[in-house]
């Protein structure tokens, strides 16, 4: 079946659990893309090989809670094709042939590699795959010829590198790849617990896998104006990550009511917190019901999986089949 809607392909590292920040930044966007696009979104377990090679044990955990997350989240597997990186193998086979044409030095000065290896101090990342990271990521997305990547604004780097690269490929043999667009979407900033940015390396998160009782628990002890300390001491809301949360779940009233209390200590946190709690517990719960759906019906998810990965590697055959006609091999 051919379609002349415009194509979108997005991936996620399976390197976690994903959380409040990961749904509003990314997963909203996709279930909104998919209405419009003809949508591929796929689990990048290899590139989670990149930092955590040495400790494999938790990245099948992680592909299936994020495949969860996201079906649970709305990416709907009839609209849009979900798969798994490592079950389309023309990924590595693309990444071996780019790695042929891509200069070192467009690697080397990829911000992203010295920085997470700053980042990471920990794991020795001076390995190979690390490097090659974004030519990974470059065959992921041309394999698909993608109109528009989603991705948030640290990828962008990546992007440009893949633009790069599709304009060395194509004038070494002949013109197989359209240089894709990113696709950046505003979205509200998302805090933790502890009113940093929400990071699964801070622990600071609210994941969509937290039953309602820790969400609470974490709303509960959540950070608020380090100044208001004792109930009677006016609060100042704009300091206040939980009133962050009150912007993006409250309806405005209750915003500006919680705003004006805060200030004359009309209100005090515990009840404010209670108010943004029921809010986000409302949000998740429909998300949690489908969870839990998904998760008591493993073969349904294996099928998903199985029917997504199918019809990515028949584009990512036909792509593949372009680039060595003209590499001539
Ligand atoms: N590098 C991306 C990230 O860490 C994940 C990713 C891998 C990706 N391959 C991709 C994103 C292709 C978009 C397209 O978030």
């Amino acid at each position: 079946m051919t379609t002349s809607r415009k194509r979108v392909l997005s991936g996620m590292q399976p390197s976690g659990l994903l959380h409040l920040g990961n749904l509003l930044g990314a997963l909203d966007n996709w279930k909104a893309l998919q209405e419009q696009y003809e949508c591929y979104f796929f689990v990048a377990d290899w590139h989670a090989l990149s930092t955590n090679y040495a400790d494999t044990s938790r990245i099948r955990e992680f592909v299936r809670e994020l495949l969860i997350d996201w079906l649970a989240a709305g990416i709907d597997p009839k609209r849009s094709t979900v798969f798994i990186q490592s079950h389309v193998p023309e990924h590595a086979i693309l990444h071996l042939l780019f790695s042929m044409i891509i200069p070192i030095s467009w690697l080397e000065r990829n911000p992203t590699y010295k920085e997470k290896q700053e980042e990471i101090k920990e794991r020795d990342l001076s390995t190979y795959g690390f490097l090659g990271y974004p030519v990974l990521q470059a065959a992921d997305i041309l394999l698909y010829k993608p109109d528009y990547v989603p991705v948030g604004k640290d990828q962008l780097p990546h992007l440009e590198l893949t633009r790069e690269l599709a304009r060395r490929f194509n004038s070494l043999y002949k013109p197989v790849f359209p240089e894709p667009m990113e696709h950046l979407t505003r979205f509200p900033k998302v805090l933790g617990t502890d009113g940093r940015k929400m990071s699964k390396s801070y622990g600071n998160t609210i994941n969509l896998s937290d039953p309602e009782p820790v969400v609470r628990q974490k709303l509960k002890t959540m950070v608020t104006d380090p100044a208001r300390v004792r109930r009677h001491d006016p609060g100042n809301p704009d300091v206040c990550p939980v009133f962050d949360f009150h912007k993006i779940f409250s309806p405005p009233p209750v915003i500006d009511q919680v705003n004006r209390e805060c200030r004359t200590a009309a209100i005090g946190c515990i009840d404010c917190k209670k108010l943004v709690a029921d809010r986000i517990v409302e949000r998740m719960a429909p998300i949690w019901e489908a969870r839990r759906t998904l998760i008591d019906r493993p073969n349904q998810l294996d099928e998903i999986v199985q029917d997504g990965s199918r019809r990515a590697a028949d584009v990512a055959h036909q792509t593949l089949e372009e680039v060595k006609e003209a590499m001539k091999i």
